[in-house]
């Protein structure tokens, strides 16, 4: 059978390369948004990262400045729509074109509800007000900044970083954290349906427990480690260089059939059950 797409005569590693194209990464300055730039950038991307922590961003790009492809910075808070806007929008009037956004940045946002403090009965609205202010609203105005600099050529990837804790509830984390990033699970969606007819695919990644700075920076603590462990199939937390493999593929033509769907990375803890 043959329909209406064209085939691509590229082979699959040309569909793949990120040469000659400019991604965009909140959250670049640290964890997986670190991980997401440099994967990038070794397939020959340019790469715009975006932090609102100028000292670590500079100290991030300038350690990939030997990674591949070319790194620009920008400083910005992404729970300020207006600042997104100039940012990304900036950003690709600069180089000429968008073809990837990884709408990444986001915070905790408090204790979970495994520790008393993080229970609904001492709720702080603060945290709460903090988690979505960044994680839904600062992913809302990048995912709009994007689309509006992506309309003109017809074309784009918009990535979201959701949490496997958007997908279901987590013991782990708190209620800022759950809500904005279930919300974010279902913005996947109405982006995806809102865009394709400009050509604009949307989908998110789903991680699982990974090693970041998101919990706080140095060791983690073996007691805690044990824990997000026990919730994977594989047994151990996710090292930042494995959400690279999806980040190339959703940011690369090879994802060309894809849009609207939220994928774990989570060495199986969506599936919910263990073996013997
Ligand atoms: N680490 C995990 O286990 C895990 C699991 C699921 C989802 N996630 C998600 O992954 C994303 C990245 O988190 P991470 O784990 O790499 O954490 P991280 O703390 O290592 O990195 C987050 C980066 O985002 C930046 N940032 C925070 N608020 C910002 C804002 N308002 N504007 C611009 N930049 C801002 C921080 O400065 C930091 O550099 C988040 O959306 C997080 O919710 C992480």
């Amino acid at each position: 059978m043959t329909g209406p797409a064209q085939r691509d005569p590229r082979p699959l590693p040309d569909r793949l390369s990120m040469v000659d194209r400019h991604v965009l990464v909140t959250g670049a300055a640290s964890g997986l948004g670190l991980a997401m730039a440099e994967g990038l950038l070794q397939c020959g991307a340019a790469v715009t990262m975006l932090d609102r922590d100028a000292e670590e961003l500079a100290a991030s790009a300038a350690a990939l400045a030997g990674a591949g492809g070319t790194v620009q910075q920008v400083v910005c808070d992404v729970s300020r729509p207006g600042e997104v806007e100039d940012a990304v929008g900036g950003a690709a009037a600069e180089s000429g074109r968008l073809d990837a956004v990884f709408a990444n940045a986001g915070i905790a946002g408090g204790p979970g509800i495994s520790s008393a403090e993080g229970r609904l009965y001492d709720l702080d609205w603060s945290a709460f007000d903090g988690a979505l202010a960044v994680n839904l609203v600062g992913t809302l105005a990048t995912v709009r900044a994007a689309a509006r600099a992506m309309r003109p050529a017809g074309r784009g990837s918009i990535v979201v970083t959701v949490s496997t804790a958007g997908l279901r509830a987590d013991n782990m984390v708190g209620y800022g954290y759950s809500a904005s990033k279930g919300a974010l699970a279902n913005l996947v969606r109405q982006a995806a349906v809102d865009l394709a007819p400009d050509g604009i695919r949307v989908n998110g990644i789903a991680p699982g427990p990974f090693y970041t700075n998101i919990g706080g920076r140095g060791p983690i603590e073996p007691a805690l480690e044990k824990q997000w462990a026990d919730t994977v199939l594989l047994r151990r937390m996710g090292i930042r260089q494995e959400i690279q493999g999806i980040a190339l593929l959703l940011a690369s033509d090879a994802s060309s059939f894809m849009t609207g769907a939220v994928h774990p990375v989570d060495g199986g803890a969506m599936v919910g059950a263990f073996g013997p």
